[in-house]
C-alpha cells in the first residue's frame, strides 16, 4: 500500500491539477503520489472508483493516465481541502492506494 510517510520519504517534484506530486515520476509507468492531504498513489491505483463513488464531499475527480501498467486512469484528490476526514477512501480502496492524514 502507500507510504504514509510519503512526504518525507519522496521528493515533491510538482502539481498537476492544483494538487501536489511526490516523485519519481518517470511517465508512462511511474506516476509517483498526488495529493498530500488526500493522496493517491499513482502507482497502486486500479481505478476501483470506490473511493470517487463514496466520498461524501466528493473530493475526487478522473485523469487519463494511458499506458500506466495498473490503469488507464486515476482518480485526482482535486478538492483534497474539503475533506472531512471520514476515513471512508482509506478504508474502502482495494489496493490500498490512499492516505488521509490522521490515518
Ligand atoms: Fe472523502 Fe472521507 Fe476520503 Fe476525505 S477521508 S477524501 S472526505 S472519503
Ligand atoms: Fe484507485 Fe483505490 Fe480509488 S484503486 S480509484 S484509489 S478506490
Amino acid at each position: 500500500g502507500i507510504d504514509p510517510n510519503f512526504d518525507s520519504n519522496r521528493e515533491h517534484v510538482g502539481t498537476e491539477n492544483g494538487v501536489d506530486v511526490w516523485g519519481p515520476v518517470e511517465p508512462p509507468e511511474q506516476l509517483g503520489i498526488h495529493g498530500t492531504h488526500v493522496a493517491v498513489d499513482y502507482d497502486i491505483c486500479i481505478a476501483d472508483g470506490a473511493c470517487l463513488e463514496n466520498c461524501p464531499v466528493d473530493v475526487f475527480t478522473w485523469v487519463d493516465t494511458p499506458d500506466h501498467p495498473e490503469s488507464e486512469q486515476k482518480v485526482e484528490p482535486t478538492y483534497e481541502d474539503q475533506c472531512i476526514d471520514c476515513m471512508l477512501c482509506v478504508d474502502i480502496c482495494p489496493v490500498d492506494a490512499i492516505d488521509v492524514d490522521g490515518s
